[in-house]
This record gives C-alpha cells, sequence and structure tokens, in this order.
C-alpha cells in the first residue's frame, strides 16, 4: 500500500488508512494471520457510532487494511470486545473442519443513554467462517443482557483449561466480573474481583486475564490487565495490572500496591492476542489518551496503536513485575545509522545531528544513573527524558515538545519512579515515530509510551551529563526504522 505522508503519520506504528481509531480489539491469531480490529468511526475524525476496523498481518508489522468489519446494527454500536477461534465448533457456527472466528462486542445503545437509562450496553457476538473477510451478527444477541449497569462493558474471552469452558471477563463500572460458557451463546456469571482491590480514579474498561512463569522459574502467576479512566498516575487514561491466581472461576490477588504497565500518558486499552501459535503474550495498546484524544493536530486521521509488545513477568527484590518489550521481529525493519561509544565529562553535553532521528531506534546500555536526553530541532522544540537514580524518578517533560497547546492536559512533566531498578548496566530504548515516542529500560521493567508534536522534524539528539563524575553511556547506536507503508 502507499506511503502514508502526512504530517506526524507514524511510519512503523499501525495508524488506520483514515478517520477516528481508538482500542484495539479482536486480537486473535487465526490461519497465518493475526487480525486487529479496532473502534473505529469512519465519517469523521473524532469519536461517533463505533464499528470495527479491520487489519491483518503476517509478522505484526506489516498490515493490510481490510474492509470494515463490524457495523453498528438494531442493538448498538459496536465496542470493545475479543476475539476467539472456536476450535471444537462448540457454538455450532462452523464445522471442526472449518471452525468459526466468533467476535465478542459490547453493544452500546445511544437511544437508551440519551434516554437516560442505565442498562444500554449489553454484549453480543459475530462469527465469521472466511477467516475475518465478512462477519455474521447472531441473531440471539444480545447473548448476555444488562440489569442496569451503567458501564457494563469490553468483554475478554478466552477458553479455559481448568474449568474447559469459555470464560469472559466483563467491567462492570468498579469490578470485574467472570462469566463462563459452553458455547459462546449462553452464559452464567461465577465471580466478582476488584471492588476494593486497585486504582479506582475513574471507570474500569477493557479487562484481559493470562498465565505467565515468572522469569525462568516454574512458577506461574495470573496477570490481570484492567484499563482506568480517568485516574492514571500522569493522568487521565492509563493501564493497571494485578498479579494473582484463577482456578478458572474466580481471580484473587493479595497485590497491596497500585502497578501500571506503562507510566506514560499514551498507551491505553491494550490487550492481548489470543490462540498464538508460540503462546507468546502479544499486547497492543491504543497510542492515545482520553483526556485530549480529539484534539491532536493530525487532519486525515487519529491515532495509532504502540508497537506490539511481548509480555513476561518478572520479581525484581520479591516483587512481581510485568515486563513489556517490543517483539524480536522489529529488528528487521532497524537499519544502522549511527554508532559511536559516548562518554561525557561532569556536568557537559555532547550534540548527535541526524536527520533519521525522527523515525529511529536508539539504543545503549550504561550504569550511568544521572543524565537527561533532548530531542530538539531547529524550531527550538525539546522533548526531555531525565534519568535520575538518586531520586529513583525517570521524568518525560513534553511541555516545549511541539505543539502542546491544542488542549490543556497535554503539555505535561510525566514521572516515573523507578525503585525496583537494578544497579549496574541496564539497556535504554527509545523507538521515535514522527509523533510518538516509547521509553523502555532496562528491556521493559519500566516503560513510557507518548505522543509528541513538533513543529518540525526532531534532528538533534543531546546527551546531557547531570553529575560532577565524568559518565559513558556505552555504544550508542541509532537504527533507522523503515516505513512499514
Ligand atoms: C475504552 C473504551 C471502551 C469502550 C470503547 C468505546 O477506550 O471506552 O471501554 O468499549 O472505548 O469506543
Amino acid at each position: 500500500s502507499a506511503v502514508n505522508t502526512e504530517p506526524y503519520r507514524p511510519q512503523f506504528h499501525f495508524t488506520p488508512p483514515a478517520k477516528w481509531m481508538n482500542d484495539p480489539n479482536g486480537l486473535v491469531y487465526n490461519k497465518g494471520v493475526f487480525h486487529l480490529f479496532y473502534q473505529y468511526y469512519p465519517d469523521d475524525i473524532v469519536w461517533g457510532p463505533m464499528h470495527w476496523g479491520h487489519a491483518i498481518s503476517k509478522d505484526l508489522i506489516h498490515w493490510e487494511h481490510k474492509p470494515i468489519a463490524l457495523y453498528p446494527d438494531k442493538n448498538g454500536y459496536i465496542f470493545s470486545g475479543s476475539a476467539v477461534v472456536d476450535t471444537e465448533n462448540t457454538s455450532g457456527f462452523g464445522t471442526k473442519e472449518n471452525p468459526a472466528l466468533v467476535a465478542i462486542f459490547t453493544y452500546h445503545d445511544i437511544d437508551g443513554e440519551r434516554a437516560g437509562r442505565t442498562d444500554f450496553q449489553t454484549q453480543g457476538i459475530a462469527y465469521s467462517l472466511d477467516n475475518g473477510e465478512t462477519f455474521t451478527v447472531y441473531d440471539g444477541n444480545p447473548v448476555i443482557g444488562n440489569n442496569g449497569i451503567k458501564d457494563f462493558r469490553d468483554p475478554k474471552v478466552f477458553w479455559d483449561d481448568q474449568s474447559k469452558n469459555w470464560s469472559m471477563l466483563l467491567v462492570a463500572g468498579d469490578h470485574l466480573q467472570i462469566w463462563q460458557s459452553k458455547n459462546l451463546k449462553s452464559w452464567e456469571k461465577v465471580s466478582e474481583f476488584g471492588k476494593n482491590q486497585g486504582a479506582h480514579g475513574g471507570v474500569w474498561e477493557c479487562p484481559d486475564l493470562f498465565k505467565l512463569k515468572v522469569g525462568t522459574t516454574d512458577e506461574e502467576k495470573w496477570v490481570l490487565l484492567i484499563s482506568i479512566n480517568p485516574g492514571a498516575p500522569n493522568g487521565g487514561s492509563g493501564t493497571q495490572y494485578f498479579v494473582g491466581d484463577f482456578d478458572g472461576r474466580t481471580f484473587t490477588s493479595d497485590q497491596k500496591e497500585e502497578k501500571w504497565i506503562d507510566w506514560g500518558t499514551d498507551n491505553y486499552a491494550g490487550v492481548t492476542y489470543n490462540n498464538v501459535p508460540n503462546n507468546d503474550r502479544i499486547f497492543i495498546g491504543w497510542m492515545s489518551n482520553w483526556s485530549y484524544a480529539r484534539d491532536t493536530p493530525t487532519e486525515k486521521w487519529r491515532s495509532a496503536m504502540t508497537v506490539p509488545r511481548k509480555l513476561t513477568l518478572a520479581k525484581h527484590s520479591n516483587e512481581y513485575q510485568l515486563i513489556n518489550y517490543p517483539i524480536e521481529d522489529l529488528g528487521s525493519i532497524a537499519s544502522n545509522d549511527f554508532s559511536e561509544s559516548i562518554s561525557i565529562s561532569g556536568n557537559s553535553q555532547m550534540v548527535i545531528s541526524n536527520d533519521n532521528l525522527s523515525q529511529s531506534e536508539i539504543k545503549f546500555r550504561t550504569s550511568a544513573r544521572k543524565f537527561n536526553l533532548h530531542f530538539q530541532n531547529d524550531d527550538g522544540d525539546d522533548l526531555s527524558l531525565k534519568m535520575n537514580g538518586i531520586e529513583k524518578l525517570f521524568v518525560l517533560d513534553r511541555t516545549k515538545s511541539g505543539k502542546v497547546d491544542f488542549q490543556e492536559d497535554f503539555a505535561s512533566v510525566q514521572k516515573m519512579p523507578i525503585a525496583l531498578l537494578p544497579e549496574g548496566e541496564i539497556e535504554i530504548r527509545i523507538l521515535m515515530d514522527w509523533s510518538s515516542i516509547e521509553v523502555f529500560i532496562n528491556q521493559g521493567q519500566y516503560v513510557m509510551t507518548a505522543q509528541v508534536f513538533p513543529n518540525s522534524n526532531y534532528s538533534k539528539l543531546v546527551f546531557k551529563n547531570n553529575s560532577e563524575l565524568d559518565i559513558s553511556l556505552g555504544q550508542v547506536t541509532l537504527d533507522k526504522i523503515k516505513s512499514v507503508w
């Protein structure tokens, strides 16, 4: 497909060809392709009647746009949800030879909402027998009705081996509900979680639940993702997680503190793929924030997805931490542009000019814990990252990063506590793609994702040593990343 060349258009992140996009939906692998459905409004660059847009990929990097998969119908707009492959034909929609791809989503009845009712969100299903090319909406919809819960949505369905059931996670305002089914059509509620746990600054959205091994040990834990809006640590929307156990019916966690998958302002509603062949847990998030998603300065389309990230679980100082780090294949579109060993004497700086900076990956390994990195251009814009190991804080400051005044919350200083960062050499890895920055510290132990809208390309990378002592950043590499469009 054609290269997207409008200002700010990401070149290696997924964006819709045109118009409004929000959450990733229906992430599932089937018959050789990864599906990416997404919340989509094809008539404007602001949120509106929701459809499921659709794209497919063989490698999660190069995407092929597909026609819209699901349209609003008599039950309502099509809100977020998931998709499964019904291998055993439990639903009877397909056959064992050609299992149905079943989409499970929320219906949002806008007339009900406008009339002031509270039961306007219900759950529906649709199936495809041609690997997502076309869908048939189930005529028994909705499969789960509503008894008056105002925010009741975002079904994530997966096959649970312990209970030999389909499990569905649903959010209900301030908590999670778990439902079960034998056939994807008839559902029973079996448990609840979270009324008194975790962050509650806003409504709970987009749940996900999966099992991961802890590091290289045999210990296994379940991880629950819950997006909340507002109430994120740096304002607006964000995604928290809980580490615990799931027995096939109930999720429990003795976690006391709040945990966040990403401390930047722009990684929301992220969920993981079902059915990935090697069992990797692959996560994609929406790279925006409800505080200003509708106001960002793009014209033809609005917003992008994060790069696909592999999730793993680690233990640092006896605490579980969810690690998220770009999938390995991303390396296949990177080509080295710059590589130099960089040392900076006390309180001085070093400037690298590079024309590919706006579409690049910067990587180094260092034991230094007090330095700043600035992305600058000839217009005087400055996006700054500050590593402060003494205060155990990492700060992303986009107040002077370019266009910031399109909405009052955008010009933020974003803080990330890095208390569990180990001593010694750690990797700093940064992905820049015209209007976004993703920072991965110690291979995904600490992550920040943020949108930026510089007045012109960032073309200078400034490394500042903020200590009296000389520091070494080791071998700093800058890779240009190819456009995937
Ligand atoms: C999250 C969300 C979901 C909802 C969808 C509507 O960003 O609010 O809870 O299903 O967006 O587009």
